[in-house]
């Protein structure tokens, strides 16, 4: 996937046809313009109070306190973006606000785009961290309690997508207790425990993690079977007895002796025949071609926790020197995402 430059009108799409659109220079401009105005129309509340009516920017900014000229410039370059319509003035929400960015949406991932704007934050000393490599990584950093509320809130509409193929998909048996580490908002658990009658999850996370995932699963009525445990999964005790063991989208933020040291704690943690299920983004390798997202992604994670997300063959022999046997793959089809699972 990835974002293009796109041609408005005749003259527009024969610039680009013939080379002549200095497209490095679109991409730097509106790159960010789109970025930063979609999180700011999030953050100030614009969407919201256009909601399914059409309203002029005086209207908005006095509802939202925002300064009228500024929120007209702002409303308009999201006009220019593609996110509002206007007629006559008066401005109203676009298809994909509706859909997407909306309290009520359908498919709501407003807190994503929320905890994409705290993202824009930590990628500010891009270059300093590629010149020296000496990454603050982001689980070790303080954020406010709303950082880490916007966070598990955007994993978790991701994971109720996801979870759907994820308890379709990879094969767990019949699981009694299940421990999630790095599981966050828990709805893996969740999922899999709707799924498995009996099973109840404890899902280890740091403590403001746990907070926000808790809220989720006490909103979603599921608290009583997915419990959240505060404790640093590198120094914690993970307890024994468990029939599964997931490890979710965590491998990206570690580094080898950490992932390594993980591997192993997860096998102690098991019961004997238990499943380990690790996932992760799909590395394309050094050869693969990386697109958009492939790319971004391996800076992103080496910006944030300066690891990457591991090749599946360096997760396979680790698995199998901890001890584990009988690898599957799952490949799923809503994200490129794998599935590594194998029995302790
Ligand atoms: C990218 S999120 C993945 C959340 C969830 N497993 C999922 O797949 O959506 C990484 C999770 O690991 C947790 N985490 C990171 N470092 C941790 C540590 N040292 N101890 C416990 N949890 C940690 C984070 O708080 C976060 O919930």
């Amino acid at each position: 996937m990835r974002l293009d430059v796109a041609g408005d009108g005749l003259l527009e799409k024969l610039g680009l046809m013939t080379g002549m659109v200095p497209t490095p220079l679109i991409h730097t401009t509106f790159g960010v313009g789109y970025s930063r105005s979609i999180v700011a129309g999030t953050r100030l509340g614009i969407f919201e109070a256009l909601g399914d009516g059409e309203r002029e920017p005086a209207e908005v900014a006095a509802e939202i306190g925002c300064h009228p000229e500024g929120t007209r410039a702002l409303m308009a370059a999201l006009v220019g973006f593609g996110l509002l319509e206007r007629r006559g003035g008066r401005y109203r929400n676009g298809k994909a606000v509706k859909k997407w960015l909306l309290e009520g949406s359908p498919q709501p991932l407003k807190d994503a785009v929320l905890f994409l704007g705290y993202c824009h934050d930590l990628v500010q000393n891009l270059e300093d961290d590629v010149r020296t490599g000496a990454i603050v990584r982001i689980h070790d950093k303080q954020h406010p309690q709303a950082f880490w509320d916007a966070y598990m809130g955007a994993l978790a509409a991701f994971a109720r997508l996801l979870g759907k193929e994820v308890v379709k998909r990879v094969k767990v048996g019949s699981p009694r207790r299940m421990l999630d580490v790095g599981g966050g908002h828990g709805i893996y658990s969740a999922a899999l425990c709707e799924r498995h009658e009996g099973l109840t999850a404890d899902v280890l996370d740091l403590e403001p993690a746990c907070v926000a995932g808790r809220r989720i699963q006490e909103a979603d009525g599921t608290a009583d079977r997915v419990r959240h445990v505060v404790g640093d999964f590198r120094t914690a005790d993970w307890g024994t007895g468990y029939d599964l063991v997931l490890v979710f989208n965590v491998l990206h933020n570690a580094t080898e002796d950490e992932s390594r040291s993980l591997i192993r704690k997860a096998k102690a943690a098991l019961n004997p025949g238990g499943r380990l299920v690790i996932s992760d983004a799909k590395h394309l390798g050094e050869e693969g071609k990386l697109d958009a997202s492939a790319g971004w992604n391996e800076l992103f994670f080496f910006l944030i926790s300066g690891a990457q997300a591991w090749p599946e063959a360096t997760l396979r022999e680790w698995m199998t020197e901890a001890g584990f046997a009988d690898l599957k793959r799952t490949q799923f089809l809503m994200a490129p995402q794998i599935a590594l699972a194998g029995t302790a």
